[in-house]
């Protein structure tokens, strides 16, 4: 067994954590989240999403919200953008990274982005040559890699065929969505092994909702195949609006604390992760998701 000496935690709660929340999060309530977040050492921040606002209307301040943040050196903020209207506002905007989202199942890409597979990677293609002209890396996401929510169980094959295709147009870095939190650890390894065959594994990033409560599970079982980039929303926060059911990511604390205890790095601060939560949580009135902060609670 051998695990990562470093993992970089990218944190997708201002977005994937806040894109899906019913009670209107005001502007400097998303800046204060992500000055607090990047505050303990996170190395990436995804900040917003530069996507209709019909569709998220709760992204609609994302030009407000990447402009009002107070830039820490040493934290990237990204932000998604599914086409070249998203991506010219994010550049406007000043984005230091971006991301494309696609699915490896027809459905959801359907529901998500109301477009095909294939039509996705078109509508990807300008972006990316944008993306080079401007000297902005992009990021990839691969949805459903490992159940959707419309056709049920998805082939590693599939993943693997959209994982390629992405690092082939020149993302930077694939994460792997477990959109719904399906997966387990031995399908977690199965399709991770087959994405790896067609993307070096330290370009894989895993990006596990935890509906099922598998996600750390899930995630020490591909940290021991050498992954070493973990997406995860502080304090549980979130879900995907055309993922019905489907829960938060898993809990930044969570994840650091597991991370902390195999003595692998990330160069972020556990308490101050725990309180960055503790203050999303009072704002929403709910209990964190993470259950390491809630044994913590008023030790640190
Ligand atoms: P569409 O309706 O096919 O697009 O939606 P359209 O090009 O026909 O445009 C429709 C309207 O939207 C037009 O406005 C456009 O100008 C506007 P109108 O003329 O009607 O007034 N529009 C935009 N406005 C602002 N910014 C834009 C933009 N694009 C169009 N970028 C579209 C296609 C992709 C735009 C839409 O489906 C969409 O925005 N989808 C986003 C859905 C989303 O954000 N889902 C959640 C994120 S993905 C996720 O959570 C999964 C992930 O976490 C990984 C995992 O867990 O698996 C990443
Ligand atoms: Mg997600």
């Amino acid at each position: 067994m051998s695990l990562p000496q470093y993992v970089k935690m990218v944190e997708v709660g201002p977005r994937d954590g806040l894109q899906n929340e019913p009670k209107p999060v005001p502007t400097e309530v998303k800046i204060e989240l992500i000055d607090r977040l990047s505050a303990t050492g996170l190395p990436v921040v995804e900040a917003t999403s530069f996507v209709s606002p019909k569709w998220v209307p709760q992204m609609a301040d994302n030009t407000a919200v990447l402009t009002g943040i107070r830039r820490r050196p040493g934290t990237c903020y990204s932000v998604l953008t599914p086409n070249l209207k998203g991506f010219e506002s994010a550049l406007a905007a000043g984005a230091g990274e971006v991301a494309v989202f696609g699915a490896a199942s027809e459905s959801f890409s359907q529901r998500n982005i109301n477009c095909s597979i294939a039509e996705s990677l078109e509508r990807f293609a300008p972006i990316m040559a944008a993306a080079r002209r401007h000297g902005v890396r992009v990021r990839g996401y691969v949805s459903c890699v490992l159940g959707c929510p419309y056709e049920g169980g998805i082939a590693p094959a599939a993943v693997a065929g959209v994982a390629g295709r992405l690092y082939d147009m020149g993302c930077y870095e694939i994460s792997l969505g477990d959109t719904i939190g399906v997966g387990t650890p031995g399908k977690a390894q199965a399709m991770v092994e087959a994405v790896a065959a067609r993307v070096p594994i330290d370009k894989l990033a895993a990006h596990f909702h935890d509906t099922y409560g598998q996600a750390l599970a899930n995630l020490y079982a591909v940290l021991q195949l050498g992954v070493a980039v973990i997406d995860s929303s502080v304090a549980g926060l979130g879900g995907c609006p055309y993922a019905k059911g489907a829960s938060g990511n898993v809990a930044s604390e969570d994840v650091l604390y597991l991370l902390d205890g195999l003595g692998i790095e990330t160069g972020v601060d556990l308490p101050g992760l725990i309180a960055a939560g503790r203050y999303i949580s009072d704002f929403l009135e709910r209990p964190s998701g993470s259950k390491v902060a809630g044994a913590l609670a008023g030790k640190c």
